[in-house]
C-alpha cells in the first residue's frame, strides 16, 4: 500500500511477537495479504455509510493492486437486529447494489454474502468453543446494552435508544442481575456473540487488514485476541489482523450534529430520489444568525459534510465563504444538494437497474461466494486438522 491508513501506536504494522516461536507454522506460504470488510444490513445505506466504510475500503483496495480484496454482506449479523423477512431481504439486495453502484468491481474482488458461506459458521463455533465468555462481557455494544438495563431502560434486541434516567447502580451478580432487574433483558445470544461470528468472517480468509470505522477498533482487536488464543492452543494457524481506519475520512456528523445513523433517524439517504435527497440536505441543522453573519466552518454541520465532497479548492472557496458571511446557509445547501447529487448521478442509475433485476445481484452473490468457498477451504483444512477433527 503506498499509503498507509492510521494505525494506532501500540498497534504496529507487522505482527507482534505474541506468538510462541517454537510452533512450526502450518499456514500456506506465499498468499498475497487480504484485505477484507463486510457491512451488515441494518437499514438503507447513507451517506455516512459511504463515506465512513465503503469509499475508504473501495480506495484501500484500489491503492493495493497486490492484494486481495474481499467485501461481504454481514447479513446473518443484522439478524440480531431485523425480525422482518421481506425487509431483510430487500436490505441486503440494497446494500449489494449499493456496494456495486459505488464502484466495487466483482471481476476483481471477492464479492459474496456471508450466509453463503457455510464455513464461516463452522470456524465460528470452533472459536466459540475456545473463546473466554469474558472477553464477549467486554465487548461495546453488550456492555452499552447493559448499561442501558442498570439504568433503567427497557430496550430489546440491542436496538438504540436513549438511556433512562435513574441509575440503579450497583454490582452485577453472577445471574446478571441488578437491584431485582435483569440486565440481559432483551440481549439474544446472537448480539452477545456477535464478536465471535465477527471473528471468523476475519479469520477464515486469514485477512490482514480490515478497513473499518472507528466504532468497529474493539472488534478487530477482539478478533485478533481470538486468533491469538486459538494459536496458542493449536499452532499457528490463523492469521492476526489489523483494523485500519483512514483518519482522512471520518465519520460524518448527521443532519443533526450527532454521528450519522439510522438509529438517531439523522441520516441523508445515498440513493433515494433526488426528492428525497434535497429534502434531507435541507434538512440539515444550521443557527439562525441572519445573513451576512460570519460562520464557523468547524462547527457547521453542512461544511463538515461539504468536505467530504469537494475537492480541495471548492472546500477552501466554501470555507473562505463562511468565515467571511458571504454565502446564506440556504445558498450553501444548494451547493450541497448540487455537488451530492451531481456525484451520485451515475451511481444512481446503476443502483436502479440493479434493484429493478434483483435475480442479477443474487447471480453475483452466488458467484462471489463459491470464490469465497474456494479460498475459505485450506483454512478450514488447517483448522479441522489442529483442533483433532
Ligand atoms: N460489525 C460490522 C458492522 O457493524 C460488520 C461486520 C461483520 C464486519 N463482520 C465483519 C466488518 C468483518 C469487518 C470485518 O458494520
Amino acid at each position: 500500500m503506498n499509503r498507509p491508513m492510521h494505525q494506532p501506536a501500540n498497534r504496529p504494522m507487522h505482527q507482534p511477537m505474541d506468538r510462541p516461536m517454537h510452533r512450526p507454522s502450518n499456514r500456506p506460504m506465499h498468499r498475497p495479504d487480504v484485505i477484507l470488510t463486510g457491512i451488515k444490513p441494518t437499514g438503507s445505506p447513507h451517506l455516512g455509510n459511504y463515506i465512513g466504510a465503503i469509499r475508504p475500503a473501495l480506495e484501500l483496495a484500489r491503492r493495493s493492486p497486490e492484494a486481495h480484496a474481499m467485501f461481504f454482506l454481514a447479513d446473518y449479523h443484522a439478524l440480531t437486529l431485523v425480525k422482518d423477512p421481506a425487509r431483510f431481504r430487500d436490505l441486503c439486495h440494497e446494500l449489494a447494489a449499493t456496494w456495486i453502484a459505488c464502484g466495487l468491481d466483482h471481476e476483481r474482488q471477492v464479492f459474496y454474502r456471508q450466509s453463503d458461506v457455510p464455513e464461516v459458521f463452522e470456524l465460528s463455533w470452533i472459536l466459540s468453543c475456545s473463546t473466554s465468555k469474558g472477553l464477549m462481557n467486554r465487548a461495546h455494544a453488550y456492555k452499552a446494552q447493559v448499561d442501558r438495563h442498570r439504568r433503567g431502560a427497557g430496550v430489546a434486541d440491542g436496538r438504540d435508544a436513549d438511556g433512562g434516567k435513574a441509575d440503579a447502580g450497583g454490582e452485577v451478580s453472577d445471574a446478571g442481575v441488578v437491584a431485582g432487574r435483569d440486565v440481559d433483558a432483551g440481549v439474544n445470544m446472537g448480539l452477545y456473540s456477535y464478536p465471535i461470528l465477527m471473528a471468523a468472517d476475519i479469520l477464515l480468509f486469514q485477512a490482514k487488514y480490515v478497513p473499518v470505522g472507528r466504532d468497529q477498533e474493539q472488534h478487530i482487536e477482539i478478533a485478533r485476541d481470538i486468533a491469538a488464543r486459538f494459536n496458542r492452543s493449536f499452532g499457528e494457524v490463523l492469521t492476526l489482523p489489523l483494523y485500519l481506519s483512514d483518519p482522512t475520512s471520518a465519520e460524518i456528523p448527521g443532519t443533526d450534529g450527532r454521528k450519522m445513523s439510522k438509529a438517531y433517524n439523522n441520516t441523508i439517504p445515498l440513493f433515494g430520489s433526488r426528492e428525497q435527497l434535497r429534502k434531507a440536505i435541507f434538512g440539515i441543522r444550521t443557527d439562525s444568525s441572519p445573513p451576512g453573519t460570519p460562520r464557523d466552518p468547524g462547527t457547521s454541520l453542512v461544511f463538515q459534510i461539504y468536505r467530504q465532497f469537494a475537492d480541495g479548492d471548492r472546500t477552501e472557496a466554501m470555507r473562505s465563504r463562511l468565515l467571511r458571511g458571504r454565502i446564506t446557509w440556504k445558498a450553501a445547501k444548494e451547493e450541497l444538494f448540487d455537488l451530492v447529487d451531481g456525484m451520485l448521478e451515475r451511481p444512481r442509475a446503476v443502483y436502479e437497474e440493479l434493484m429493478a433485476d434483483r435475480s442479477r445481484i443474487d447471480r453475483l452473490l452466488e458467484a462471489g461466494a463459491r470464490s469465497a468457498r474456494e479460498l475459505a477451504r485450506p483454512t478450514m483444512e488447517i483448522v479441522r486438522q489442529a483442533v483433532g477433527r
